[in-house]
């Protein structure tokens, strides 16, 4: 009998990133690649990289090198590099030159094309290299393989047209796309007759979703579709842009209990000149006036957000704002990151750059109090009964765990499988960011 061939992916970055290499096991797969247990056994691996910030890129490069040995070990084996890194300018000659052994370098506007650039290989000895400068037609005919289940992804939107001075990804990921909505309804309504509990609807910024007059709808009308469809199941979406966040997107939530009340709302910093300097165009003002109005409509919502330090001439008194902002708001939780220059963005070459020692004391304050907020809202849920929906089971810990609609992580302990199921924990302990529970007696069986 002849043996499959086996895959391996190695992925960098955001959830975007994550779905993204679902969709790589899709092209494997429909060309009978089986998954490898471990990375010494694939016949193929693929990198599937992130470039938004230095550290990230790092990593990959280290990862990417320590292959060199498998390689020699292994000549059959291909190597394929793909992702946000290599549509960076001149980024794939710095990898032919440091890594020599790659066999395949495609980017994050055609993944698609990966099977073609396998096969390509296959047939010739000199390495494969096919990056594409602009993103085509949205490709439609991929299945992913999930790997997450009950938690499904749906891309709305691919790209972005906003260029923070900071940022990469409108250089890498191409101008905005938005699917069509009935391929959208489509998958989320397939998604739930699989069984899927929890549907993210994925976007560099899904507020901006229609806007190339393509769809007929916007995003809120896209939400409300995705709401209406019946089933109990979450929905989810991110990431929302405050300039363009609307309240007819709260009126959709309000009207939908299935729309999880979590908006995870960059906000970046809270000083109102670093703001316009990040090219953001909203104001630490209208930030809150939004939240304002969310939280009147619906009180019990939270958000989370996404906070950069150290950004070109921020000052000791910037710094400050975004700590007097965190604590306004008291955001249920935080990713906070150190600002990184990136190559041919408009802040790396600003003047002012932040010295990395007072770039680290304040990642650090940052940290500390975000942490400290977080910490303190979960105490508060200790004695209250709290709906998770179970999404693994931990082998180290021996416990089950899921997410409230909050993204709180909940474990508990149970003699049977309950991936995939809705439960009521009554929260025993609190700790960080973590609840521990016991299921109540009537835990509601999906
Ligand atoms: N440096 C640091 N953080 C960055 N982000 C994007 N670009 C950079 C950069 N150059 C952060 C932003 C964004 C998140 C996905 O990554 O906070 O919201
Ligand atoms: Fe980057 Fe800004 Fe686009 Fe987000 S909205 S991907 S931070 S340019």
């Amino acid at each position: 009998m002849l043996m499959s061939e086996k895959y391996h992916i190695v992925t960098y970055g955001c959830q975007m990133n994550v779905h993204e290499s679902e969709k790589i096991a899709g092209i494997l797969r429909r060309m009978h690649y089986e998954e490898s247990a471990t990375i010494e056994d694939a016949d193929i691996i693929v990198f599937n990289t992130c470039c938004i910030r230095e550290n990230a890129e790092n990593h990959a490069f280290g990862n990417i090198g320590a292959l060199k040995k498998l390689k020699k070990q292994n000549p059959n084996l291909l190597i394929a590099v793909g992702g946000c890194m290599t549509q960076e300018k001149g980024k794939t000659e710095t990898l032919k030159k440091k890594f020599p052994f790659i066999d395949i370098m495609f980017g994050a506007l055609n993944f698609e094309e990966l099977e073609t650039l396998i096969n390509r290989k296959k047939r010739q000895k000199k390495k494969v290299v096919e990056i594409r400068d602009e993103a085509g037609e949205i490709v439609e005919t991929i299945e992913p393989y999930r790997t997450s289940y009950p938690n499904a992804w749906v891309n709305i939107t691919y790209g972005c047209d906003n260029f923070c001075s900071y940022c990469i990804v409108p250089y890498v990921r191409g101008r905005e796309r938005s699917r069509k909505p009935e391929r959208i309804l489509a998958e989320v309504k397939m998604l739930v007759e699989q069984g899927y509990k929890e549907i993210t609807l994925l976007g560099q910024n899904v507020n901006s979703y229609g806007k190339d007059g393509t769809t007929g709808m916007n995003f809120a009308q896209l939400l409300d579709a995705v709401a209406s469809i019946e089933g109990k199941f979450r929905v989810r979406f991110m990431t929302s842009h405050p300039k363009d966040f609307t309240e007819e997107v709260v009126a959709v939530m309000e009207k939908h209990p299935k729309i999880c009340r979590l908006v995870h709302l960059p906000v970046q910093s809270g000083s109102n000149r670093i703001l316009q300097l990040m090219n953001r165009r909203y104001t630490r003002e209208k930030y809150l006036d939004e939240i304002k109005a969310l939280k009147t409509r619906l009180p019990e919502a939270e958000v989370t957000t996404d906070i950069i330090v150290g950004f070109p001439t921020e000052t000791e008194e910037d710094y400050l704002q975004t700590e007097a902002l965190v604590k306004e708001v008291d955001f249920a939780s935080a990713f906070t990151f150190v600002y990184s220059p990136r190559q041919g963005t408009k802040a790396a070459t600003m003047e002012g750059q932040i010295p990395e020692e007072v770039q680290k004391d304040r990642i650090m304050r940052l940290v500390e109090l975000v942490n400290a907020l977080t910490r303190k809202k979960s105490e508060r849920y200790v004695g209250k009964e709290v709906e998770i929906l179970c999404e693994d089971y931990d082998e180290k810990k021996g416990t089950y765990l899921g997410r409230d609609e909050f993204g709180r992580m909940g474990y508990f302990h149970s003699d049977t499988n309950r991936v995939g199921e809705f439960v009521t924990l009554k929260i025993t302990k609190a700790n960080g960011i973590s609840l521990f529970g016991e299921p109540t007696e009537n835990a509601a069986k999906s």
